[in-house]
């Protein structure tokens, strides 16, 4: 397995083209199953998540051709969907395990050929990750779900019917595969206590485009008017504000000075409100942001993780390496995910002075310096936090299980080298 080598101590700086953003990629990928017509996907970002699904979605018959195109002075690729001979209506083990999020295929599927077998995704690093709310969602609009043999056989053989549907948690998953399962419809769905992440938005756009009667952009009160059938449409893949956030922060450990280009600051309000408090120097331009840490002390700050506009989960680990080397204390509270503190104990083991209390709170103490060590996380965001650490550690460190990074950060060598980083991957053997 790939590893990634950092030897700490350089100060970044410069820009950083921020990337289309994976968890909005994922669904807007999975909306191509709703038309037999041609899906255009501009922006979407290079990584393993994505080649996955892909791959879901060409086993089920879904016609997908890649192209690569300059956006910007930036290379980036786009994906062209026909749905239009779709086969297979199984989602199998060995795909969903890989992905978690090719999930993403049981609304459409259901919605159009009202049928769908789909292998249960089990667990993962940060939680339990049950999927209840899509299930139970489903079948308040008419869906007859049985689980067989670890794979949810879900029928709704007189087409999916709308329904008024109160979510028990603002699941962003849910939120996306209830509003595609209901564009297809019989008649008028009502989601309450929706997600309203940015990329929750983007899938509204894009099913919007797509002949979708969808209200409440932006709200957690959606309403679906269900519609005899979805058109053909071409949408650009939003910028990642998990990247963008990263990358912050890379530039505010290291004290140095990056462009985050394509970011856009009214999806990172809370991150950026907890930098600026931290004392690291924001500034918001037309089609960026600029982090500056140059010059500037850390001083710790508490963060509490929470559904969207509040501070992202996905970005706790990442704020968390920038507090080890804070002065003062920061407090982390984790209200998401059951589990995700899984980069503590690396951190702790690179120097860091974090004490966990229960299983949703850290106390992270900053001490002076951090050192290089050998380490590894479970997750893709606990992963990242480690890059970061290894950016300031004294010497060398070897982040490992580089697999979890390219599920979720485009060219990050490249771009972390173009800032000044020394950084390299190395190669697995076999
Ligand atoms: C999405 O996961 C993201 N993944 C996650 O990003 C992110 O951490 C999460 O939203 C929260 O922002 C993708 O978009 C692919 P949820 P999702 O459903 O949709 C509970 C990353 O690093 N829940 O909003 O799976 C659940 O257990 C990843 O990029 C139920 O109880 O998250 C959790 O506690 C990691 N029943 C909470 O809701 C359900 O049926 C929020 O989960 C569904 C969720």
């Amino acid at each position: 397995m790939d590893k990634i080598k950092i030897i700490g101590g350089n100060q970044l700086n410069g820009k950083i083209y921020i990337s289309g953003a994976k968890n909005a990629a994922l669904p807007l990928v999975c909306a191509s199953l709703l038309t037999e017509e041609e899906l255009i996907l501009k922006n979407v970002p290079q990584l393993s998540d994505i080649t996955f699904l892909n791959k879901l979605l060409e086993f089920m018959g879904n016609k997908i051709t890649k192209n690569v195109y300059e956006e910007n002075g930036y290379e980036a690729q786009s994906f062209t969907y026909k749905a239009n001979e779709i086969k297979e209506l199984v989602a199998p083990y060995d795909f969903v395990r890989k992905m978690r999020a090719s999930y993403y295929v049981l609304g459409p599927l259901l919605a159009r050929f009202r049928h769908v077998e789909f292998s249960l995704p089990g667990g993962c690093a940060i939680g339990a990750r049950p999927i209840d709310i899509h299930l139970s969602s489903l079948e308040q609009m008419g869906a007859n779900i049985e689980i067989k043999n670890g794979y949810v056989v879900a029928d709704a053989p007189n087409g999916l019917k709308g329904a008024h549907i109160i979510f028990s948690k603002a699941s962003v998953g849910a939120t996306c595969n209830i509003l595609m399962a209901a564009t297809l419809a019989n008649g008028i769905t009502k989601i309450e206590n929706a997600a309203k992440e940015p990329e929750i938005t983007d899938l509204i756009d894009l099913l919007n485009k797509m002949g979708a009667k969808i209200q409440g952009r932006g709200t957690s009160i959606l309403t679906i008017e269900g519609v005899q059938s979805l058109k053909g449409a071409q949408h650009h893949v939003l910028a990642d504000r998990i990247e963008a956030g990263s990358y912050a922060i890379a530039a505010a450990i290291t004290k140095g000075r990056i462009e985050l280009i394509n970011a856009r600051a009214e999806h990172l309000q809370q991150p950026l409100r907890v930098l600026e408090k931290m004392g690291v120097g924001v500034e918001v331009t037309e089609n960026s942001i600029i982090v500056d840490g140059t010059n500037k002390t850390i001083i710790g700050e508490d963060v509490y993780t929470d559904y969207y506009p509040g501070f992202p989960t996905d970005l706790q680990a990442q704020f968390m390496a920038l507090m080890t080397v804070a002065e003062g204390a920061s407090l982390v509270t984790e209200s998401i995910w059951e589990n995700r503190f899984m980069h503590v104990p690396e951190l702790c083991r690179m120097g860091a002075n974090i004490n966990i209390h229960g299983h949703a709170s850290a106390i992270v103490r900053g001490v002076k310096k951090l050192s290089g060590a050998p380490v590894m996380a479970t997750d893709l965001r606990a992963s990242f936090a480690l890059i970061l650490a290894g950016l300031i550690a004294d010497g060398e460190t070897i982040v490992n299980r580089v697999y979890h990074l390219d599920r979720g950060y485009e060219k990050l060598e490249e771009k972390l080298k173009a800032v000044g980083a020394n950084v390299e991957r190395i190669k697995a053997e076999d």
